[in-house]
């Protein structure tokens, strides 16, 4: 059976002492939920991680960072490697999410370099991907996705596929308040898994959990949720997630 997982990207928000508070309260929530196959992942900026790696060592919050760099170690200003995140018991990355694409120019391309080197590793991967407006307006979004998935991911064997998530995040939905209506978003889950399951075994397309991201609200997520290609929410909006997470109570 496929995980559900309701991850917060908590993105560039919360100062250290914040983040203490922030953590503390979602374990106290995460105490009194049923999470049998569920997980929780938190993902705080890199300054605030090895703390919020410490807090929630023997609870059911796991943590993970919201990018890394390709390279083993090196000259690369301001970058952070695998080795650092594993160095501070963090086993989860987050990449291509659509910030890092569109302010950062992360291409499909560089994404399987990162890719490549958090699997070397033994990390997991949250593998981000969605269409902006104008792709969505012009029926041009599944081609998107279908590149965004293949030059990132097809290179990989089968069980690579075992340390990857996917997240489908169309742009247009993030932080804006429109969300992709339930069927849009398990229509573009069961078109991923369908890609998955045709390049490789259905197994693997099978055991893949497909998040959703995009303005998850307290009032949406259980309809989003509930859609059977749908396994959890990646939440940008951190009282969302606080809120969200009462649904499992
Ligand atoms: P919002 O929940 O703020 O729309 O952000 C989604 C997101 O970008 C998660 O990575």
């Amino acid at each position: 059976m496929r995980n559900k997982i309701v991850a917060g990207n908590w993105k560039m928000n919360k100062t250290y002492k914040e983040t203490k508070v922030l953590v503390k309260d979602l374990m106290k929530q995460v105490k009194g939920v049923k999470l049998t196959d569920t997980r929780v992942i938190i993902a705080p900026p890199f300054t605030n991680l090895q703390k919020a790696s410490k807090m929630t060592k023997d609870c059911k919050i796991e943590v993970a960072a919201q990018n890394m760099h390709q390279a083993e170690s090196g000259a690369y200003t301001g970058e952070i490697s695998a080795d650092m995140l594993k160095s501070i018991h963090v086993e989860t990355v987050i990449l291509g999410h659509s910030e890092r694409r569109e302010y950062f120019g992360e291409t499909n391309e560089l994404l399987a370099k990162k890719v490549d080197t958090a699997l070397a590793h033994g990390m997991e991967v949250i593998y981000c991907f969605g269409e902006v407006l104008e792709d969505r307006k012009s029926g041009n979004h599944f081609k998107v996705v279908e590149e965004q998935i293949k030059k990132g991911l097809f290179h990989l064997t089968s069980d690579d596929w075992k340390n990857v998530i996917l997240a489908y995040e169309p742009v247009w939905a993030i932080g804006t308040g429109e969300t992709a209506s339930p069927e849009q978003a398990q229509e573009m889950h069961a078109f991923v898994r369908e890609l998955v399951a045709q390049r490789y075994i259905s197994d693997v397309a099978e055991q893949v959990s497909i998040l959703y991201g995009g303005s998850v609200k307290p009032g949406n997520a259980k309809e989003i949720f509930s859609k059977e290609d749908v396994d959890g929410g990646l939440i940008g909006g951190l009282m969302i997630l606080q809120r969200s997470l009462k649904r499992y109570k």
